[in-house]
């Protein structure tokens, strides 16, 4: 195992010792390889520069209490990125493809997947980029699927705790009928004049829908939660990503006896309820302390502390992923 301070790493790229990497050129994808190889050779008209041509993923392997190594629900991350790929006319990876390319990443790099207790994890990102050079506005025809692992730090170093969040009517995230559903890196770029402003104020950003400004989309890189009573409320939207993470906590609270509801969600509602969060791979969940509404001058003022009901399910979650409850649902791909 490296010597890395595991319980510093925080969200940020440590560089691992391999990437993997798959073409894909004439109608066939390359078998999967890894290399220490960390650039690539593209030319300088390639679809992904010049047209935005890129989906990306997200998922996790946690070392369980009983030292097995769990992948989290990766056949998820390999259907969304397919339907990203088919959003953006890219080459869909196949998900044989992509779980051999997320375990080859693994085996390579097994002196970076973080000892249990310390909260770490090995986080994976898949890339799909367009490589195709080409001056005129259009899709490619060649693509390259690219696994990249990193050590990451625990999310909340210190305590579980909550987060304030600001809504911004001046940016869209994105369109109703745009490719918020989709995990493509322009809709990051497009959020950063609204995230960036939030984040330098120590706060996160909370979109709402692009049309109304009315109801409550997601947050930058985060599904929205919200909890009233016995209810598990999420926004139902056409422009937010399918969060797998939220997906797992809704089946977690009906399991708990909880109702959940997805529809769509007044701003105004989060005065009646007792609490909210944002939820992603990243976090799982990060709860809610206030929302600010700086163009009507109003502040949503939810608990100071993260509550009962989201702390539960948090936990809940969270010991599946590291193996000390039963894994019910089969969400875990075990690695011994
Ligand atoms: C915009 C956006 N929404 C929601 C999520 C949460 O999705 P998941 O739970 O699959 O990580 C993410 C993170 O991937 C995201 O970037």
């Amino acid at each position: 195992m490296k010597e890395i301070d595991w319980s510093k790493l925080g969200f940020h790229y440590t560089e691992p010792d391999y990437i993997v990497r798959s073409a894909y050129h004439n109608g066939v994808w390359e078998e999967p390889y890894a290399t220490n190889d960390k650039y690539l050779h593209l030319h300088v008209s390639a679809t992904c520069l010049q047209y935005g041509q890129e989906a990306f993923e997200g998922l996790k392997a946690f070392r369980g209490i009983d030292g097995k190594i769990r992948i989290f629900r990766w056949r998820e991350n390999a259907k969304r990125m397919a339907r990203s790929a088919e959003g953006l006319y890219m080459q869909p990876v196949p998900e044989e493809l992509f779980g051999k390319a997320i375990r080859l990443a693994l085996e390579k790099n097994m002196d970076y997947i973080p000892p249990y207790g310390t909260g770490a994890t090995l986080y994976f990102r898949p890339l799909l980029i367009g490589t195709t050079p080409r001056l005129a506005v259009g899709p490619g025809r060649d693509f390259e699927f690219i696994v990249i692992p990193s050590p990451i730090g625990p999310y909340y170093p210190g305590k579980f705790h909550c987060t304030t969040f600001v809504v911004n009517r001046h940016v869209d995230r994105a369109a109703p009928h745009g490719t918020g559903t989709f995990k493509v890196g322009g809709n990051y770029a497009a959020s950063f004049r609204a995230s960036e402003p939030a984040h330098a104020q120590g706060m996160d950003c909370l979109f709402l829908d692009a049309k109304y400004h009315r109801y409550i989309d997601e947050c930058t890189a985060a599904n929205f939660i919200g909890i009233k009573g016995n209810e598990y409320l999420t926004p139902r939207s056409s422009a937010i990503l399918p969060s797998i993470t939220n997906d797992s906590l809704m089946t977690l609270a009906k399991d708990q006896g909880m109702k959940v509801t997805r529809r769509h969600i007044r701003l105004e509602e989060l005065a009646d309820m007792s609490e909210a969060a944002a939820c992603g791979t990243a976090c799982v969940i990060s709860p809610i302390d206030k929302v600010f509404d700086p163009d009507n001058n109003k502040i949503y003022q939810l608990s100071d502390e993260p509550g009962p009901v989201l702390t539960r399910l948090y936990h809940a979650l969270r010991d599946i992923q590291f193996g000390r409850a039963e894994d019910k649902h089969h969400w875990c791909d075990l690695i011994p």
